[in-house]
């Protein structure tokens, strides 16, 4: 897993080899498989394949242009409805229920569990050498940017007013494969023993 997690890196250069629907549901599976608060899966996964869906979530990522030169995007929704659909309203602790933590506190643990899926789709694509982006500067209820392209989104891929376009996935092959380079903080720098400033 740590050779896997070493090679994988953002890549935003695609080839027009198309990736297998086989891999693509792998991807996904990944995704559906993931880890949340009470098993709640408040998410949503959209795979887009249509050019001209690609192109207006490239306008809504500020016009990046490997959002429209991937050969895949998953979109990935975070889904405000999950916790009641979950049922968890018997828990009546605010600290073990975040649909008890107020408006603020519901949309950050929302947004806070489709990290996971998105981290097991990213992997689980490397592993298919299949290369990946996270696009996050995008419009959506969080950022308020480009107001008229995120209706235009939302309309198009139903989302309801409780379902958040949190993040687009690029998928595709690398076109011009490059070693990757790790650019990261030191060990010493982000890991500590017991307290800040202790070495592991
Ligand atoms: C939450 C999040 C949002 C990101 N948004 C974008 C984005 O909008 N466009 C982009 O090209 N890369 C985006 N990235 C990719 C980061 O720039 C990249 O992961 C980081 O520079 C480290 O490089 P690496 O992924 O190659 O290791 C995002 C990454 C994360 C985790």
């Amino acid at each position: 897993m740590l050779d896997l997690i070493k090679s994988r890196k953002s890549v935003r250069k695609y080839s027009d080899k198309h990736i297998p629907d086989e891999d693509l549901r792998k991807i996904l599976e990944a995704g559906r498989l993931a880890p949340s608060w009470m098993n709640v899966q408040c998410w949503k996964f959209i795979l887009i394949k249509s050019q001209e869906t690609k192109n207006l979530l490239s306008e809504l990522s500020a016009g990046q242009v490997h959002v429209k030169n991937a050969d895949a995007l998953i979109v990935c929704v975070a889904d405000l409805n999950g916790w009641e659909e979950a049922k968890i309203t018997h828990i009546s602790k605010p600290a073990l229920n975040p649909a008890l933590q107020g408006d603020n506190g519901l949309l950050i643990r929302t947004m806070e569990q489709i990290i996971y899926p998105i981290s097991y789709m990213m992997l689980e694509a490397e592993s298919l050498n299949v290369k990946s982006c996270i696009i996050g500067a995008l419009g959506n209820e969080i950022t308020g940017i480009l107001p008229e392209v995120y209706a235009r989104v939302k309309n198009i891929l139903g989302l309801n007013s409780k379902q958040i376009l949190s993040t687009i996935i690029t998928l595709g092959y690398e076109a011009e494969p490059a070693p990757v380079e790790k650019k990261r903080k030191d060990f010493d720098d982000v890991v500590f023993l017991e307290k800040i400033g202790s070495k592991f």
